[in-house]
This record gives C-alpha cells, structure tokens and sequence, in this order.
C-alpha cells in the first residue's frame, strides 16, 4: 500500500469508508480493555505466588543481622536484602539502602527533602526563587508529577536513539544554576524502551554542573527487565562511573521490585554515595523507626540471590515477549508503509512508544476509546502533559490477554489509519 500522504483525495474517502465499516465491526465486539498503565498481568503476579510460602508460621524470623524481622530495628534495610538489590542494581552492598514498598515514594522523599533542606548543605531548594529539573521525553508521567507537584519548572531535552539529547543537556546544566536535577529511566526507558549508550552515559558522569547541589535522578526501574534471551541491551553502571569521573555524589539511583515481584508489594531501595546516603539516612530516622523488615526477608528467601531473580525474570520474558511481538507485528503489517507513524521495537522494559503524525496523537487515543480501548492519555509523556507535536502515544501491552491484546491492537491501528485519514484531509 502507497504512503497516505500520495493518495488522492477522492482515495482517501473511499478508504476511510471501508476503514469505517471494520471500525464499527470492531466496536461491536463490545471491548472494555484499560491499557492505560503498565501493569504486569494476572500470569505474571503468579509466577511470585511461592512468595506467600516462603514465610509461614512456624518460619523462623531471624535476619542476618540477628534481628527479629517481626520487630522493630535494621533501619535501612536487612543484608539479605541490600546484597539481592545490591547485585541486581551492580552496586556494592554498602551503597544501598532498602525502603518501603515504592520506588517513586523515595523519588518524591528526595526532591521533598532537597526542598526542605537542601542537598549536602547547600541552600534549600524551597528558598531559591527558581528551580529547574531536565526532562528527557517523552519520559514517565509521574516524574513529571512530581516535579510539577512541587513548582519545579520542567525543562523538555529530546531524546535520541542514545539517550538524552546530551549537547543540550551538558550546556543547560553547566550554565543554568537553576538546574537541580533530571530525570532519566536509563535501561529500556519508559516508553520508548531505550536504553543510553555507553557514551551517553560517560558524559553524564563527566557533566560540569553550574549548581553543586545538581543529581542525576537514576531510575533504573527495569534493569534486568530483558525481553529477549539473545538480544539484550546493557547500561554501563553509573554510581562507578561517576566515581571515576571525580563526581561520586552526583547521582541518586532508584529502584524496585515492582515488576519482578508484585506491584505495590515489592521492595524498593536507593544507590548512591556514602555522604548523599548518610544524608538520607538522617532523614529516614525521623521518618520511620524501620519498613517492612518481613516483606524484605520474605523477597530474600523466595530469591535467593541474583542468580534467582533473573531466572523469574525469564518466566516474565515468557509471558510479555508474545505480547509485545503482536503488536510488533500488527504495527509492522498494518502500517508499515503508509508513513501515518513510526514506533521502536524494544528489547526490554514495558512500553512501545508510537508517535503519529503531527496533531494526531489525542484524536487516536479518542478514536480508540468509541470502540472501549483505553489507552494511555496523549501527552502523558510530557511534562504538564503537554506533547508540543501531540504525536506520542505509550503502547502498554503487558496487562491484557493475548487474545484481549489482538482485539485491541486492531482497534489502536485503525483508529491511527482514519484519524491520520482526517488529517490528510484537513478535517482535523
Ligand atoms: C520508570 C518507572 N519508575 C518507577 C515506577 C514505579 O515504581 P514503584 O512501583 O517502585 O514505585 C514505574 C512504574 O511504572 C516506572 O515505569
């Protein structure tokens, strides 16, 4: 099929009949799909059940540390939990600290208390007239949150097939004072599903920030979230990285649980230096007398090391591998072409990033919704959910069944072929 952009008018119409007809047929079948978030589906939670046997009542409750798990004490988190996160996010045990059930929980608690009490000394952030943060996009909508949250005024930095656009990014943190941190998802990026090139990486451990309270807010929320057993991406480890470089606190590092165990009820923890760790831990005292010191035992013993983790993590693979490679493959056969949009197919992570044409994107995600499919909000991506070109729509296939899945991968491309239709025609 020719690119839409060379139909003539009069084909154009006819096809939007005909593609009207299938529409209606599809709405027909009375779909109700939320695909608006990534979420692990029912298949996926299952493969955690052993979770729930690993600690019973008659288990003996002990930590490493000789501390009763059903007690209070262990403030920043039990040595078999710090050693399994440790490893899964490459740093030493030391350099860790385990918290509650969210990563994105300790996120908001950093920019909170660099907010209320500045970072290693310097001027709280609540003092200063303006504070910026980078936001690479499109990015993840609840980082965005709570930049926004707190009046931190969002800067938008392209994002490459590397990572960020890091031209922009080293001038804008080495002569804007202001800039106090960005936000980065560096391993099969949510929603693109990229991940930064080992130079992208080096250079964000080399930057020369005007403001030396400036962090890298790390989020390496699917790390070991591969798809593929044969083709998988690697992300040069940061924390080291800027230790070389002779910038070692220049870097927070997030992450959890979440989409290996259960959403919600996982483990999350912070990496970073011994000065920004002792910092937080200041705080952590005041706020907590101690997390969940049962649910960290319980993740201990059911994986056992890292070696554990990433076998589960191949039961996941299983699972989301077939879901992403319908869509794949729907997208590739459908539109393939017709020059109506353009999408990356990921190695890892949760999300397929589609950006349509230009000033498409909210009527698609309109379109879909007549026909029950609800996606992801056009302009989610961006900060103050504003997409400049509205053209990127996050594709989460994890949730829904593969039959659900086939179903809603038809309404999605249709409605991309009759509303890029529209466009043409300058109905839109
Ligand atoms: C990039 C990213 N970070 C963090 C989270 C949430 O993590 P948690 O459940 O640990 O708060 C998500 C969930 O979608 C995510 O995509």
């Amino acid at each position: 099929m020719a690119a839409y952009k060379d139909l003539s008018r009069e084909e154009l119409l006819e096809l939007r009949e005909s593609l009207e007809k299938k529409f209606e047929e599809e709405k027909a079948k009375g779909l109700k799909l939320d695909m608006s978030r990534g979420k692990p589906s029912a298949a996926q939670l299952n493969l955690s059940m052993g979770m729930m046997d690993v600690l019973t009542s008659e288990s003996q409750l002990m930590c490493s540390e000789g501390v009763d798990c059903r007690n209070y004490g262990v403030l920043d988190g039990i040595t078999e939990a710090k050693q399994l996160l440790a490893d899964m996010m490459e740093v030493p045990k030391d350099n860790i600290i385990i918290f509650g059930n969210s990563s994105l929980n300790v996120m908001y608690d950093t920019v909170a208390r660099s907010m209320t009490h500045g970072v290693l000394g310097s001027t709280p952030w609540c003092k200063l007239d303006k504070v910026k943060f980078l936001c690479p996009v499109p990015g993840y909508d609840r980082h965005f949150a709570i930049t926004e949250y707190f009046g931190i005024e969002m800067v938008n930095v392209p994002m490459t097939p590397d990572g960020p656009d890091m031209d922009i990014v080293e001038k804008l943190v080495s002569e804007d004072e202001s800039i106090k941190g960005i936000w980065c998802v560096p391993k099969y990026s949510n929603p693109q599903g990229i991940t930064y090139s080992d130079e992208t990486v080096h250079r964000f451990a080399c930057l020369k920030p005007a403001a030396k309270d400036f962090r890298i807010y790390w989020d390496n929320a699917y790390g070991i979230h591969h798809l593929y057993e044969d083709k998988q991406d690697y992300l040069i480890e940061i924390l080291m990285e800027c230790k070389k470089a002779g910038n070692p606190d220049m870097v927070y590092k997030f992450s959890s649980t979440s989409k290996i165990s259960f959403p919600g009820s996982g483990i999350a923890a912070i990496a970073a230096s011994d000065a920004n760790l002792a910092e937080i831990r200041n705080q952590m005292k005041i706020q907590t007398i101690g997390h969940d010191k049962v649910n960290q035992l319980r993740h201990a013993r059911f994986f056992k090391d890292i070696h554990g983790m990433v076998e589960h993590m191949k039961k996941h693979a299983d699972i989301m591998r077939p879901k992403f490679d319908t869509v794949l493959e729907v997208l590739e056969r459908e539109l393939g072409g017709l020059e109506i949009g353009s999408w990356i197919a990921p190695r890892g992570g949760y999300f397929i990033s589609f950006d349509a044409m230009e000033g498409c994107a909210k009527a698609i995600v309109a379109k879909a919704k007549e026909a029950g499919l609800v996606m992801t909000n056009a302009g989610a991506t961006f900060p103050y959910g504003k997409d400049p070109k509205d053209s990127n729509i996050r594709i989460a296939p994890s949730y829904p069944t593969p039959e659900e899945l086939a179903i809603a991968t038809d309404i999605f491309v249709l409605s991309v072929k009759l509303v890029s239709i529209d466009k043409l025609l300058g109905n839109l």
